[in-house]
């Protein structure tokens, strides 16, 4: 991540946040402007608990939902960990990914399957 956006301002949605594990991660590298999304308002209510995250958003992501409220091209980038697995999310959020993060000339996907994490950044010079 730190290699792809090197600017700490830009903004970063977490995907999948759980109770925040990346927002304390990026926090500690310096991003700052994050927000998190996650289907579970439990996982939600302790991520807000811990100060990382400047926007909660309760959904459930899956092909053909929309976040809500949230404009094409918003974010520099959008980091999940631990949601691409059975029952979970699948490439299906893919399209809605794309719509959100900033189009750029340097965009970046990465997949890592065996830790089941991806990180895609869009405008994220
Ligand atoms: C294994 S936890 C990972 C949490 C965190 N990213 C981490 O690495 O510690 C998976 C999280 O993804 C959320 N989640 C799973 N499927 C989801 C979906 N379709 N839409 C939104 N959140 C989802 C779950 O509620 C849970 O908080």
């Amino acid at each position: 991540m730190m290699e792809i956006m090197k600017d700490k301002n830009g903004r970063i949605l977490d995907v999948g946040a759980g109770t925040g594990a990346n927002g304390k991660l990026l926090k500690q590298h310096g991003y700052n402007n994050i927000d998190a999304l996650d289907g579970s308002k439990e996982m939600l209510k302790i991520a807000k608990t811990k100060n990382l995250y400047d926007n909660l958003i309760h959904l459930i992501l899956k092909g053909g939902v929309r976040i809500p409220n949230v404009e094409n091209d918003t974010y520099s980038a959008v980091v999940m960990s631990g949601v691409f697995c059975p029952n979970h999310c699948d490439s299906t959020i893919f399209p809605e990914l794309i719509r959100v993060v900033k189009p750029g000339h340097d965009q970046h996907g990465a997949i890592n399957c065996n830790n089941k994490s991806m990180i895609s950044a869009g405008d994220a010079n």
